[in-house]
């Protein structure tokens, strides 16, 4: 990996974007990285932490590789296919979000099922500026997490959202220190990672799907058969709790 740290846990794997000369910017190779990254979790689920180094998430899409991009390359949705991928990973996902995350780099934040900011965190989606749109996600993602009068304010009015604004609009789940940033994050994969694990890679299928009831009872009669269910609920009925 030459764009990513990797980090690979039992449970966990923790992703650090890392091109401090661009801002972590988002480029081909990063996002062929993601793909590598996407790869081995849907063969070995496990949550995953993404995050950015030296106090920034990300910049963006790298500009200068978006300047000789065409029309057939946009088709491709480089950055799109990547973020829906990891929207689509079995196990949730968690965006510790320090500093910048605009453009592309606050679509790979959206498409992660949570997100905790720092207190310097800014989400923006700047691509008009740049002659473009936000295609890889935001144009329909944000609207879902914040509602659509704050997306159409970040997409078409430039605002940006700092941490309080994003923890007003429900963007990210928290605020904690930039120090506490990765500690926090993992204390939330923690108590994930103490349910069951089928059970949330299939909460997490039914609350991204179109919510039919049937898939819901399908779901939950796949969990109502499994040795993990009747041993979770004889602990707590023997008086544990998890
Ligand atoms: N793509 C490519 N390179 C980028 C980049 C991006 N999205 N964002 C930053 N960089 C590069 C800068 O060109 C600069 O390179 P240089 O040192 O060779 O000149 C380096 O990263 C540092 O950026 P700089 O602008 O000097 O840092 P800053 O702290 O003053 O500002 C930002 C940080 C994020 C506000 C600013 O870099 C910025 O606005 N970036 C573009 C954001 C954007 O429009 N993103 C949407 C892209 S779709």
């Amino acid at each position: 990996m030459t764009t990513l740290d990797v980090e690979e846990l039992d449970d966990r794997v923790v992703v650090t974007l890392r091109r401090p000369e661009a801002r972590n910017a988002i480029n081909a190779a990063m996002a062929a990285e993601l793909h590598e990254v996407c790869a081995a979790l849907e063969a070995k689920p496990r949550l995953l932490l993404i995050t950015g180094a030296d106090g920034t998430f990300a910049a963006g899409a790298d500009i200068g590789e978006l300047r000789e991009r065409g029309r057939d390359q946009a088709l491709q949705g480089i950055n799109r296919r990547v973020f829906d991928r990891i929207a689509k990973l079995p196990l949730p996902t968690v965006a510790a979000v320090d500093g910048y995350a605009l453009g592309g780099g606050a679509e790979l934040a959206y498409a992660c099922d949570l997100r905790l900011a720092s207190p310097t965190a800014v989400f923006g989606n700047p691509e008009p500026g740049l002659g473009i749109l936000a295609a890889a996600g935001a144009s329909w993602r944000l609207r879902e997490l914040v509602g659509g009068s704050v997306a159409k304010q970040v997409l078409l009015a430039g605002k940006r959202l700092d941490a309080d604004d994003a923890l007003r609009f429900g963007l990210v789940a928290e605020v904690v220190p930039a120090g506490e940033l990765i500690t926090r994050a993992h204390a939330l994969l923690d108590r994930m990672s103490r349910s069951g694990a089928l059970a949330l890679r299939l909460t997490k299928l039914v609350a991204d799907g179109d919510g039919h009831p049937l898939t819901d009872d399908l779901a939950q009669a796949v969990l109502f058969e499994t040795d993990d269910k009747r041993d979770r609920m004889d602990a707590f009925l023997a008086g544990g709790r998890s």
